[in-house]
């Protein structure tokens, strides 16, 4: 096979925002568009959103582009970029309808209109009610726009690169010329040469120890960058979600609580009246999360080791669950042992989002800094991408709005870029970075094993940087990571074969793991307020004299760098959030 390839536009990433991208792209007449994936495209992470896709359609109540915005901005913690949100929640709608009219198949409402559900922090009339605006196709959302926008992608001549890791991106005279990857079937590198090069990989939850998100997403491509002097928005702000199964972590859909479905301890109480008592369980996620951790802690936690919350489904109709929430019932059945219909469902909350990741400005371009210097020819889009619309905490379904919004963009943008260039051309030597990591893992001692090392990763983030945080649990984890990333200077890898060889992959996606949770702890412990997802118990209280600002931090070296990027405010002062 041809190792060096030569595309005008390059995504990177076969999920929902990866292949909208590629989707959108591909309608330029002038560019060729090829996505490069670490896995076959419909085993994509994007699979897994279950509840819905957030539109202020209006299809059950009242709903308007304005009322999502304020409730992204105020779900956000007042640190969301209030332009971005604008036209998020404008552009939202009309991204919805293109997926039915490529031919997603909604949940239907009985006049035959897209189906909606409440969910958490969704509100009308700038905070008055819980209004439907999650766009659902039962509880498979996510993995319908998967296969919807596949089909697309397929039928527009998208090329794809399945199971290729990349390892490296090239960035030369500080214009971004392509990517290097490794073919896991082969195990050669090719050099992906591209006048656009689009990101769109996905997050990192697998830095923590109970999680919802898939054993593939390593934020491979938010280390990538960092090696190479792009810096990442906001990693302190990492999303909980309060309904992972527990012990396991595997979502059960907000959209249960969007249904009627009601968290209890073990009094049997409906704890969420006392902290959110308008919107009660459909309060945003990092308000619930804290919640069941302070029930917890103060003893009324269920189970033996008072250590989890029950989900109580057993007052909805049983037709409505089986109809509307099909997959989170197996789900529970099978993992847990528990029929929702019957029994409530222990839960705990689990690492789901990062609201940070690649810095964009609106447009999905890269940038370098808090002026908003881009990257030419490089864009971001979906969870590892920052474009300051989620601020300190999302909303649920705005991150498949995200992916389709933000989709769409970059493969508007990157395309029309693309069109205008030539190809530059590639600097000497340009597969040694990634040659080097492969053998430094390859050659490695071997005295520590990768196994050994990810496992105190994953239970030292959660113990000491999950929801509730201090300077001392940072402080001690900022260590951690620097002496796991020590330690993982000598690993080895057993498998020397060239041919599907998963044990070198691990060993390189460790590296990636290591980077992410590196910036996200720096980060935190430098924000000395709780805002949204981060909350200090040394500073309970949101500061926005002081804090009203992205972070920006950088790899300075073997150390980090931090820097600040305003907040773009408008027509919603921050105020105390209520619900
Ligand atoms: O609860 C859920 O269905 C998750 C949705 C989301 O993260 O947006």
């Amino acid at each position: 096979m041809n190792r060096a390839h030569k595309y005008d536009v390059l995504v990177v990433g076969a999920g929902g925002a990866g292949m909208m991208a590629a989707r959108y792209a591909v309608q330029n007449p002038n560019v060729n568009v090829a996505v490069v994936t670490k896995l076959y495209p419909t085993r994509s992470h994007t699979g897994a959103a279950q509840g819905g896709v957030g539109a202020a359609l209006g299809n059950i109540n009242e709903d308007k582009p304005i009322w999502h915005a304020y409730d992204t901005v105020k779900g956000g913690d007042y640190l969301t970029d209030q332009d971005v949100a604008d036209m998020f929640s404008r552009d939202a709608i009309d991204a919805v309808y293109e997926l039915e009219h490529m031919g997603l198949p909604f949940s239907r409402t009985p006049e035959g209109k897209i189906a909606q559900r409440k969910f958490g922090g969704h509100t009308k009339e700038f905070g008055k009610a819980p209004v439907e605006r999650a766009c659902y196709a039962a509880d498979r959302t996510g993995h319908m726009i998967l296969q919807t926008l596949y089909q697309q992608s397929i039928k527009n001549n998208v090329t794809f690169f399945n199971e290729f890791h990349v390892l490296d991106i090239i960035i030369d005279d500080g214009i971004c010329k392509g990517v290097v990857a490794y073919e896991l079937a082969t195990g050669e590198l090719h050099t992906f040469q591209a006048k656009s090069t689009i990101i769109a990989s996905g997050g990192a939850g697998r830095m923590f120890k109970t999680t919802s998100n898939a054993h593939a997403l390593t934020g491979d491509m938010q280390s990538i960058v960092y090696r190479r002097g792009i810096p990442i928005e906001d990693p302190e702000f990492f999303q909980f979600h309060p309904t992972g199964l527990n012990k396991v972590g595997i979502l059960l859909t907000e959209g249960a609580r969007g249904e009627g479905a009601i968290l209890r301890n073990s009094e049997g109480e409906r704890f969420m009246e006392r902290y959110a008592p308008s919107i009660k369980d459909l309060a945003p996620r990092d308000m619930v999360s804290r919640a069941m951790y302070i029930e917890i802690a103060e003893g009324r936690g269920v189970g033996p080791d008072k250590d989890y919350i029950l989900l109580d489904l057993t007052h909805i109709d049983g037709d409505i669950i089986e109809e509307r929430l099909p997959d989170i019932t197996e789900f529970a059945r099978i993992y847990l042992g528990v029929d929702p219909l019957t029994e409530p469902v222990p839960v705990q909350p689990t690492a789901h989002y990062a609201m940070g990741g690649i810095p964009t400005t609106i447009d999905t371009n890269v940038i370098i800094d808090g002026n908003n210097t881009v990257v030419p020819g490089l864009y971001a889009a979906g969870e590892v991408a920052c474009a300051s619309l989620h601020g300190a905490n999302r909303l649920g379904t705005n991150s498949l709005s995200d992916l389709i919004v933000f989709g769409r963009r970059a493969g508007m943008f990157a395309s029309e870029y693309a069109a205008e260039q030539n190809f530059a051309k590639l600097p000497d030597g340009v597969q040694d970075f990634a040659k080097n990591l492969l053998q430094d893992a390859m050659n490695g001692s071997g005295k520590e094993r990768v196994v050994d090392i990810r496992k105190e990763l994953q239970v030292t983030m959660m113990d000491n940087a999950s929801v509730f945080r201090t300077k001392d649990l940072l402080e001690k984890q900022v260590k951690t990571v620097a002496e796991l990333k020590a330690r993982y200077k000598n690993i080895g890898v057993s498998d020397k074969g060239k041919l599907y060889n998963t044990e070198l992959m691990e060993a390189i996606e460790l590296g990636f793991l290591l980077d992410n949770a590196e910036q996200l702890v720096v980060s935190a412990l430098n924000r000395t307020e709780s805002r949204g997802a981060h909350s200090r118990e040394d500073y309970k209280d949101r500061n926005d004299d002081e804090w009203l600002k992205h972070t920006l931090v950088y790899k300075d070296g073997e150390a980090t760098k931090i820097d600040y990027k305003p907040v773009a405010l408008g027509i919603f002062e921050p105020k105390p959030r209520v619900y």
